[in-house]
């Protein structure tokens, strides 16, 4: 009875003192409460560390701030572990100990990635552990310099009695390793699943407690891939990194834009370029459409992928509508080439133009590029960003370019045909060429 008396105090106060040391050691991250002058508050952005990847130094703001906690997210098979694996062993060779933990593969599975990506280092170390307390223990005895969580998901605390990857898990473990981040200046990255809908398994408290999140985007089918900044508490979420999946990992594309158009057909109907800005870089992206009539007695169909639907809807609309093209007994299909996810009005243009041509089964100028944001009387926007679109254009041999009038400056690095209706548009791209 006495044995069994004690048993029950130890357990409640177990937990009971585990959550006073926790806010013990949030208060020395959280600093005195004394104010300090701005100026004499220490910088350690010249501290950052470099992750080897020049595309993803890019997107951090310049690498990795030490004592930071970030999120990378994205679709199962998109390369989240290749990367973060990548990053491990550059840290490694160049940095400093780096720790990756493993939640999903078996460390013989994570030793085969490593031979295969080059990335056997002597600092890098591995442990296949989900419990965040076991973890805790080993980064305590190991100091590593960074820490790969693949992925948050996985992990779990012993007190929270919901399974692994549940709301009130996902919440307990990051809050752990902000802890660990915090408190000891060591950097940690989380890996984190995205839903179906696109949305990060896990409750947004997830978002709101890391430093910055990245998301993976890409097609799993093809191997090009996006690296994109949602939140950056150290750098502007403006930049994109751009990778290229091969037999070696993840490799920089220096030329996106000419990587996306290498399969582009030549002259075929429905298909046309659009110089979209993806943050503040250009790409040239091709966008095809294919109109074919609507089997009998059917629904016509409306399919898309890699553009907002909302926008190819409201551009089918202002054709049908102002331009008298009869889609109501048509199947559409839209596409945008090399798995992107394009979300930018500046592309509506671009989707009216490659409609109507492969409805009227007339090719437009290879040479020639469309841009501009239609609205729901037929106007054409203006759009941002002109002059480096055109840049790149000219950069790849475009010759021409369908632009919105007001966006016209002059002095152009190619032609330009300023528009300002989505008919004089319609009436350039499909013209019949000499
Ligand atoms: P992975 O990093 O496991 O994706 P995630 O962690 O986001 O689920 O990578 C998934 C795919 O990448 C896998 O199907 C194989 C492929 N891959 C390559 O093409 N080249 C490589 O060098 C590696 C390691 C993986
Ligand atoms: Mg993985």
């Amino acid at each position: 009875m006495c044995g069994e008396w004690n048993t029950l105090v130890e357990e409640t106060a177990g937990p009971a003192n585990k959550q006073a040391g926790r806010w013990g050691d949030q208060q020395n991250w959280v600093s005195s409460s004394k104010p300090v002058p701005l100026t004499q508050v220490e910088d350690s952005s010249h501290a950052r560390i470099s992750t080897g990847l020049e595309e993803l130094d890019r997107v951090l703001g310049g690498g990795l701030v030490p004592g930071c906690l970030g999120l990378i997210g994205g679709d199962p098979g998109i390369g989240k572990s290749t990367l973060l694996l990548q990053v491990a062993s550059s840290v490694a060779r160049q940095a400093g100990k780096v720790l990756y933990v493993t939640g999903e593969e078996s460390l013989g599975q994570l030793k085969l990635r490593a031979v295969r990506l080059g990335a056997m280092e002597e600092r890098l170390i591995a442990v296949s552990e989900a419990d965040s307390e076991v973890i805790s223990r080993i980064i305590a005895e190991e100091k590593p310099l960074l820490v790969i969580v693949d992925s948050i998901q996985t992990m779990y605390v012993q007190e929270v009695a919901s399974p692994p990857g549940s709301v009130a898990q996902v919440r307990e473990t990051a809050g752990r390793f902000l802890q660990i981040a915090k408190g000891g200046g060591i950097s940690v990255l989380l890996v984190g699943h995205v839903t179906k809908g696109g949305a990060l398994a896990g409750p947004k408290v997830l978002e709101h407690a890391v430093d910055f999140v990245l998301y993976f985007e890409g097609d799993v089918h093809t191997s090009f891939r996006i690296l994109r900044s949602v939140k950056n508490r150290f750098g502007s979420t403006n930049e994109v990194g751009i990778f290229e999946m091969t037999g070696q990992g993840l490799t920089p594309v220096a030329n996106p834009s000419e990587f996306l158009l290498s399969q582009r057909p030549v002259d075929s109907p429905g298909s046309v370029v659009v110089p979209y800005m993806e943050g503040t870089r250009p790409l040239l992206v091709e966008v095809q459409a294919l109109v074919t009539p609507t089997p009998y007695g059917g629904n016509p169909r409306r399919q898309t992928t890699g553009v907002d639907y909302q926008r190819f809807s409201m551009v089918l609309a202002v054709l049908e509508k102002r331009q008298g093209y009869p889609l109501q007994t048509q199947d559409v299909f839209l596409n945008a080439a090399g798995g992107l996810k394009l979300q930018e009005p500046a592309l509506d243009l671009g989707m009216a133009v490659a409609v109507a041509s492969s409805h009227s089964n007339a090719g437009v100028d290879p040479l020639c590029a469309v841009l501009g944001e239609v609205g729901l009387a037929g106007e054409i926007r203006a759009v941002r960003g002109v002059e480096q679109r055109l840049r790149e254009l000219h950069r790849l041999g475009f010759e021409r370019c369908i632009i919105p009038k007001s966006n016209v400056q002059g002095n152009e690095p190619l032609q330009v045909h300023g528009v300002r209706t989505i008919q004089e548009a319609l009436e350039i791209a499909l013209r019949k060429r000499r």
